[in-house]
């Protein structure tokens, strides 16, 4: 039985006073309950150790939104992942597409990363999906599983790896797949990355509390990585309790 995931992905969102304020609140809402999922909030690295503090004593994990290859060294304005373990991280994301797209980042590199976070003792939260001209061409299925093929790290275990599908045009669009689109893309995944069945596959991308619920009913969507519903907790909250 895999144990559904709600992540949030704050992207480059939030100073000082509104982070700890958003952190707080997710946490307060948080504290009074069992959960029937796992819940993580992935600030960025400013709000990182304030976020840690805020979730304190709730069941609520905190993430970084990427990390640096290397666990030390000459690498200015990075950061290790042994430096996100050590600030009481327990995930990471990697590869999301707006790194793909700013940093250019190759799967090659994703691999890398995400190799460096199992070593500093990280869930990496490795995100694949398509463009929408990928999509419209009919070649979904062969990105995605390019991408994860170049991307998963060696060494990973379903317990220790997490995949996000993120199609690219539902990023911040409002727009989303069908849910039989959605679902034929996650059973691929599972099939395909040789982690078996208890991998635990996110779907990312325009998720919000009006289309929680139908998504996370779906047999192969584990859990959501939300951006835009994150930054109010009331709606990131929505989203966790949509958790069948
Ligand atoms: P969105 O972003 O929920 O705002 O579409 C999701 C993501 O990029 O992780």
């Amino acid at each position: 039985m895999r144990r559904k995931l709600i992540a949030g992905n704050w992207k480059m969102n939030g100073l000082l006073a509104d982070g700890i304020a958003l952190a707080a609140a997710v946490a307060e809402l948080a504290k009074p309950r069992k959960h029937k999922c796992d819940i993580l909030i992935c600030p960025p690295f400013t709000l990182l150790i304030e976020a840690v503090r805020a979730v304190a004593g709730t069941p609520i994990a905190v993430g970084g939104q990427d990390c640096h290859m290397k666990a030390s060294g000459a690498h200015t304005g990075d950061v290790s992942a042994p430096m996100l373990a050590d600030l009481g991280c327990r995930y990471v994301i990697l590869g999301h597409s707006e790194r793909r797209a700013d940093h250019k980042e190759p799967d090659s590199l994703i691999k890398t990363k995400a190799q460096a976070a199992l070593a500093a003792s990280l869930i990496p939260i490795v995100c694949v999906g398509e463009t929408e001209a990928e999509r419209d061409s009919g070649r979904t299925l062969e990105v995605v599983a390019g991408q994860l093929k170049g991307s998963l790290p060696e060494g990973g275990t379903a317990e220790r790896v997490v995949i996000a599908y993120e199609p690219v045009w539902a990023i911040g669009t409002g727009r989303t797949p069908t849910l039989a689109e959605v679902q034929e893309v996650h059973a691929m995944i599972r099939r395909e990355s040789g982690l078996g069945q208890g991998v635990r596959i996110l779907y990312g991308g325009s998720m919000k509390p009006s289309n929680a619920q139908e998504l996370l009913a779906l047999p192969d969507v584990d859990g959501g990585l939300i951006g835009g519903a994150s930054l109010k907790a009331d709606d990131f909250w929505a989203i966790a309790t949509a958790c069948p």
